[in-house]
């Protein structure tokens, strides 16, 4: 299994390009079901979660290509209703497809998703509000199966904000007969941006970027051709490692405006940021301040930021209060920080951050996707060697991660 070795403690220095987001590729990837034809997806990062979803939509029937970042999907000679449990057990994304067959076919059989590795990830959201807009669904063997289901528009308010619930109805919707009206919908970029598309293959939708959503079900869409947003987890991963190292890192290629919540956190802590179209330019501190989070749906700051910036507090002079209030069991990167003597309390979803001015470089494990990032961020702002196990969780979420870092000058390499 292969591991990555760190040798921290030097600042990081340069310029990274930033890829395409994932989050925002995967539910493009599935609306490809919606129109039959050849899809063009450009900017798509090549990661693990990307070639398991390309897997999905091959298994259904579609033509798959990855030329570059450049990925071309017909979805001409789609057959097959089916995503089995081989795929969503490993990408619980996977369920995206869920919506499209529906919407396209009137039949689907899904994998049911489990739990995940920091917790309970229920799907409720998706399920009751597809039967709300019709769908009687059943689950079978594991599997949520629908069968001869015509979708009709519906008014769908959501008790929580929900990236996949928003995304899924709305992919449902698009193709529904009548209007269907989501409310409390989420606005996380990736979001906005797949009803952007939608909406340029010909869909419905008013309201795109506010929290309610109508949406006047059409006929037929156009295929889609578009270039998938810049990664802004990515983009603040690497900010967060010009804070830990006291590096200067420009980031290209990026929204800014996607990423202002963690920028902002990381401005309070005393790194100096430029900001220009299209780029920022992170300088670090010589030691980080101490800063309290609270995650929030967008514009709040993102769950997925919560574990790199524990590493960046793990430094802090002062004490930082973390709280996750998206998932609350989200913490399995804490054990695995105090490995390198950082020193967290953890009280339920909150964790106490008490500084240390140093880190030690060890052994250490990757539990899942951004508690591995918060890691290997430990791991180059410490002093010494380390090693961290079952990377392969980084490879479904950050493309070619120590390349991008050896060039920024750390020491980092794959081992097997
Ligand atoms: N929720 C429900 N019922 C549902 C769906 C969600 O109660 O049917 C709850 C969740 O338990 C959670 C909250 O709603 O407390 C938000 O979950 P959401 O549905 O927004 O999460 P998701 O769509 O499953 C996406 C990202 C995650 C990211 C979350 C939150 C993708 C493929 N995944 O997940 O990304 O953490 O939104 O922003 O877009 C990652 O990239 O590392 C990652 C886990």
């Amino acid at each position: 299994m292969d591991k990555l070795r760190i040798t921290g403690g030097r600042p990081l220095q340069g310029t990274v390009r930033i890829s395409g987001a994932k989050n925002a590729a995967l539910p493009v990837m599935a609306a490809t079901l919606l129109a039959p034809g050849v899809h063009r997806l450009r900017n798509v990062p090549r990661l693990r979660d990307t070639r398991t979803f390309a897997r999905v939509l091959e298994l259904l029937g579609a033509k798959v290509e990855f030329e570059g970042n450049l990925l071309t999907i017909d979805t001409q000679g789609v057959n097959s209703v089916e995503a089995p449990y081989e795929l969503v057990k490993t990408m619980r994304a996977s369920i995206y497809v869920l919506g499209p067959l529906l919407a396209r076919f009137g039949e689907a059989r899904v994998s049911l998703p489990g739990g995940c590795a920091w917790g309970p990830r229920p799907v409720n959201l998706h399920l009751t509000g597809l039967q709300a807009m019709g769908a009687a669904l059943e689950i079978e063997h594991g599997y949520i199966v629908g069968r001869g289901v015509k979708l009709k528009g519906a008014t769908i308010g959501f008790d929580v904000v929900s990236v996949g619930a928003t995304a899924q109805l709305m992919m449902a919707a698009v193709l529904a007969e009548g209007t269907t009206v989501l409310e409390n919908v989420a606005l996380e970029p990736d979001i906005t941006v797949l009803g952007e598309v939608l909406v340029a293959c010909g869909a419905r939708i008013d309201g795109l970027g506010s929290r309610r959503l109508s949406i006047q079900g059409v006929r037929s869409l156009r295929p889609i051709d578009t270039a998938i947003i810049p990664d802004r987890i990515e983009a603040a991963t690497f900010a967060a490692a010009a804070a830990m190292t006291g590096g200067k890192i420009r980031l290209e290629g990026v929204a800014p405006d996607h990423f202002e919540a963690p920028l902002r956190k990381l401005e309070e802590a005393g790194c100096t940021l430029l900001r220009e179209a299209g780029a920022v330019t992170v300088s670090g501190p010589g030691r980080p301040r101490a800063v309290n989070v609270v995650t929030q749906p967008f514009p709040g700051f993102p769950t997925d930021m919560q574990a790199q910036m524990i590493a960046v507090c793990a430094l802090a002079d002062g004490t930082s209060v973390i709280e996750d209030t998206i998932y609350v069991d989200r913490f399995t990167h804490v054990p695995e920080l105090a490995r390198m003597g950082a020193r967290i309390e953890l009280k339920g979803n909150v964790a106490v951050v008490k500084g240390v001015e140093r880190l030690s470089g060890a052994q250490v494990m990757a539990t899942d996707l951004r508690a591995s990032a918060s890691l290997v961020l430990a791991a180059l702002a410490a002093e010494g060697e380390s090693l961290i196990d079952r990377i392969y969780h980084l490879d479904r979420g950050y493309e070619t991660l120590e390349t991008k870092f050896a060039a920024l000058g750390a020491r980092i390499e794959r081992v097997s």
